[in-house]
């Protein structure tokens, strides 16, 4: 038996990477798991590994959150659990960032998790309460240089995170925050991060399995947390090493 036996299950970004591994282990316990992405070719290919269903899912756009919403409660009956986890990244200094960059990057990260949290809230309210796992990053704990609009995203879910989590409690919904550091995805693939890994307390990259094991227990087991955030980056935000 599945932790997740007869729960419905939204992944976006679910197409590769974090998103892909995610949607893999909430099958394996059991879910029925709906596949969302812009990457349609990929995203089906996933959503079929999982016996699940994939729908095309633009974050940014209501219309795909409420057709999506409304073939879901149709199809499946119910919606249990909702991974906000479509993402993307640019790189430019504050000074150099131009608005449509920085448009697109909160369009995308922070919007789309306001537009995700608000669209699923009444069918997990129906279905007697839901989780909602909303991925930041170790850029919504920190700050990164060149990364301004990114960083701005990360810690605006951190936030959205704690007061969505207030206001749907009277659901029976918890809604949480995950904060990866580097993790080994098409994301990071050209990104030179020089000796990054070196100087954090695991030297080494994680791995996406290592973020799904997480979100899988926050979904199943963390019952007792809601609001908070959720780190795991190798202890790259613990702290600095005092070479005295
Ligand atoms: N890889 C890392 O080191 C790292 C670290 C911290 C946080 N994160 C976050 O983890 C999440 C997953 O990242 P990843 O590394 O797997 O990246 P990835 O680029 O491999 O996957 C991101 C997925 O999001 C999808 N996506 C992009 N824009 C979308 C949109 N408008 N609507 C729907 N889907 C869209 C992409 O098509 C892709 O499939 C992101 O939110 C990212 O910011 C990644």
């Amino acid at each position: 038996m599945g932790k997740l036996d007869g729960k419905v299950a939204i992944v976006t970004g679910g197409a590769r990477g974090m998103g892909a591994e995610e949607a893999r282990i909430l099958a394996a316990e059991g879910a029925r798991v709906i596949v969302c992405d812009v990457l349609d070719e990929e995203g089906a290919a996933v959503a079929s590994s999982v016996n699940g269903t994939y729908r095309h899912l633009d974050v940014t756009q209501e219309s795909d959150w409420a057709d999506l919403v409304a073939t879901a409660e149709l199809s499946l009956g119910r919606i249990d659990i909702l991974i906000n986890n479509a993402g993307v990244v640019g790189f430019s200094p504050v000074d150099k960032t131009d608005l449509t960059e920085w448009n697109r990057v909160i369009g995308i990260n922070l919007t789309g998790v306001f537009l995700g949290i608000r669209a699923v809230a009444a069918p997990m309210a129906a279905a007697g309460g839901g989780v909602i796992v909303n991925i930041s990053s170790t850029a919504g704990i920190m700050g990164y240089s060149n990364l301004s609009a990114y960083v701005a995203s990360k810690w605006g879910v951190r936030g959205l995170t704690k007061a969505a989590a207030l206001d749907l409690a009277k659901d029976g919904t918890r809604v949480v925050s995950v904060h990866p550091g580097g993790v080994r995805t098409p994301m990071t693939a050209g990104i030179d991060t020089g000796d990054m890994y070196a100087s954090q307390p695991i030297h080494r990259i994680g791995e996406p399995a290592e973020i799904a094991k997480l979100v899988l227990y926050l979904v199943a087991d963390a019952t007792y947390s809601t609001g908070t955030e959720f780190i795991a980056d190798g202890g790259a935000t613990v702290g600095q090493v005092l070479d005295i």
